[in-house]
């Protein structure tokens, strides 16, 4: 996987890749305060398309505001504008966006409010997060040994830079031991989430997942959920524990890196047949429909990416 593209948008302006730097004693490199998103464009037939863009950007200024940044300068239109201008820069038909609010100037103290907030926006063309074969076949993985965070430490509900920590330990541990991915507990011993996805658990033809309390609410997640409605199945937010994921008929993930991934095999013991369960795979398609633009829910869904010359016009009043 490449994370090439010719320009990276900082503060406002395109920068040629290799210029956009930051310095060595930027507070967000210390200490994780930054905010991030991380969003995909498809390509479609009427062009590039941003998935569900306006509830992503709308995430990345909660955690934001969850962080306790207070003086953010960028409105969620002008952030619009500027992804859509980073695409066209890029020439990319589809692409995955990685949107970044950070700490960056000011003394290295932990008080927040000594820092100035700064903004970027990277792009680049990324294939499928757990490999092509993944999507097909499903993946392998380990209840990890680190617990997801306690919604009172670290915020769930925010995609906050030093969050990952978490996140990075569990899926080294993870691939280390030969899984593709670690599910994680809550600190009740339930199951919270993985590394970068939520997750789902079918059984007797009812779709589980867990309750949001703490959990990111993953876009990825309420699209699946909506799609899942429409496909005559009912979908309930339940705790699951360890040994309920052992007994699924199918399991699979949510994630915008990941899309919809089946997994077949927990702690060495396979799930249902032990490839894609059959509800796993018309929502997996469902999904690819959606964000081609071949399903009902697409026009709501999709922000296509306007030309250049117009983006200028993006957001003002029609
Ligand atoms: C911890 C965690 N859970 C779930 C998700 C899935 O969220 P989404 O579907 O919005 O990408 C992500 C990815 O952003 C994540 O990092």
């Amino acid at each position: 996987m490449s994370i090439r593209s010719d320009f990276i948008w900082m503060q406002g302006e395109l920068i040629p890749f290799e210029e956009a730097q930051i310095h060595f004693l930027t507070p967000a490199l210390h200490y994780g305060t930054g905010a991030f998103e991380g969003i995909r464009c498809y390509a479609t037939n009427q062009g590039p398309a941003v998935f569900r863009h306006r509830e992503h950007l709308q995430r990345l200024l909660n955690s934001v505001h969850i962080l306790g940044i207070t003086a953010f300068p960028y409105s969620l239109e002008e952030l619009r504008k500027a992804v859509f201008l980073t695409i066209r820069a890029n020439k990319f038909e589809q692409c995955y966006i990685r949107p970044l609010v950070y700490a960056g100037s000011g003394p290295l103290g932990l008080d927040l409010d000594q820092t100035e907030p700064r903004v970027g926006i990277a792009v680049w063309e990324w294939g499928t997060y757990l490999g092509r074969e993944a999507l097909e076949r499903g993946v392998r993985m380990t209840i990890s040994s680190f617990t997801r965070l306690h919604p009172n430490a670290q915020m769930t509900k925010a995609k906050i830079s030093g969050n990952y920590a978490n996140s990075v330990m569990a899926k080294t541990q993870a691939t280390r031991l030969g899984f593709d991915e670690a599910i994680m507990l809550d600190p009740e011993g339930y199951v919270g989430e993985c590394t970068g996805e939520n997750l789902f658990v079918v059984r007797d033809g009812v779709i589980y997942t867990p309750p949001r309390a703490s959990i990111l609410e993953g876009v990825t997640r309420d699209a699946l959920i909506a799609l899942a409605g429409d496909l005559g199945y009912a979908v309930v937010e339940a705790r699951i524990s360890r040994d309920q994921l052992y007994v699924a008929d199918e399991i699979f993930v949510s994630g915008t890196a990941a899309e919809c991934v089946a997994v077949r095999e927990v702690d060495f013991r396979s799930i249902g047949n032990g490839g894609m369960g059959p509800i796993t795979r018309r929502l997996q398609q469902a999904f690819v429909d959606v964000v081609h633009g071949l399903n009902g829910r697409s026009d709501a869904w999709l922000d296509y990416v306007p030309a250049m010359e117009t983006i200028e016009l993006v957001g003002q009043v029609q």
